[in-house]
């Protein structure tokens, strides 16, 4: 995995190569870092970054949750991705990984003798699953519980969580694992949130069970509802889930991912559904700026496009830099 060439770090842009920490970083060592995962498609002669804003939000809000007071404001952050695009000349998909973390004052485990550092890097990035129509489990490993960690932060201790169900289920041949609560209702993949189909509406386990808020997830609640669907946040039982008609993931790096075996048993007739075809189409148009409505999930990092930026700026999009 290559960087692009600059990273944002502490208010500075640097090479990859000087942005290194010290060995001690306390977030090596705890995970008390928080971090975002954010996309970047290239569209015409532009590169747009979707929902760049509140993934921004959502950091920040992580970062409180676990005793990290940001220095910098999501406006702030957004700005400065932007700008690392475009010195970075990113004109392809790509994955921008912000991360706030914890410096190498004190191995205390209280916080608050440790400093505060902010960071962004760039990688290129296309597809996270290698194909469509993914062959999951139901992990061994049940998701934390909100009453040991507060799973609404996407911090990184969080995510040793997610990388034992995941590693374990491609040990076992799975391309995904699928989390339960710790009373036995399906959560989310490993780095998706899920949703299921029954007599064509859709079921997503609700943001009051151990699950991020996911920015896809709310994405494609927003485009199936106004497409029609009827969609409900309900819990979701595991024979529920082996009994759906379809099944799919969402998420900044999945995308829209549709399952079609769970634990040796077909979902539906075992392949695509015609709702995952139908939410996958209606993403990819959104992605493409060929729906209007949602413009405002839209950052523009090199638009020359006036109607674009005046739908931007109607909006509410951070305020950026002019190119020079
Ligand atoms: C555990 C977990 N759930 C859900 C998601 C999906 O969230 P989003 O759509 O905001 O990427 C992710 C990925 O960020 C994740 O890591």
């Amino acid at each position: 995995m290559t960087p692009f060439n600059y990273v944002w770090m502490n208010g500075n842009f640097v090479t990859s190569k000087d942005a290194t920490v010290p060995i001690l970083t306390h977030t090596l060592h705890y995970g008390t870092g928080v971090f975002e995962g954010i996309r970047a498609y290239p569209v015409g002669n532009d590169l747009i970054i979707f929902r760049l804003q509140e993934h921004m939000e959502r950091l920040i809000r992580s970062a409180k949750m676990v005793y990290l007071n940001p220095r910098y404001t999501a406006d702030q952050l957004s700005i400065v991705t932007v700008e690392l695009m475009r010195k970075n000349e990113v004109r392809r998909s790509a994955y921008i990984r912000p991360i706030i973390f914890t410096g190498s004052e004190s191995l205390d485990l209280d916080l608050r003798k440790s400093s505060l550092h902010a960071a962004i890097a760039v990688i290129p990035f296309d597809k996270y699953f290698e194909k469509d129509g993914l062959k999951a489990c139901i992990s061994n490993w049940r998701k934390i519980s909100d009453s040991s960690s507060p799973t609404k932060a996407k911090a990184s201790g969080n995510y040793l969580n997610c990388v034992l169900a995941k590693t374990e289920a491609g040990i076992n041949g799975y391309d995904e694992a699928l989390l339960l609560s710790q009373d036995g209702t399906v959560c989310e993949g490993s780095g998706e949130n899920i949703f299921i189909v029954r007599n064509r509406e859709l079921y997503t386990p609700p943001l009051s069970s151990p699950i991020l808020a996911g920015i896809t997830r709310d994405s494609i609640i927003t485009l199936a509802r106004d497409d029609g669907m009827r969609v409900f946040e309900k819990e979701i039982t595991r024979a529920e889930l082996y009994s759906s008609d379809e099944v799919f993931l969402t998420g900044t790096a999945a995308e829209v991912s549709s399952v079609v075996e769970i634990d040796e048993r077909k979902i539906g007739n075992g392949r695509k559904g015609p709702i995952t075809t139908r939410i996958q189409e209606l993403f990819s148009l959104l992605l493409a700026c060929k729906l209007d409505k949602y413009f405002a999930w839209l950052t523009h990092v090199y638009t020359e496009n006036q109607s674009i930026k005046a739908a931007i700026t109607k909006n509410r999009q951070p305020r950026m830099k002019r190119r020079s």
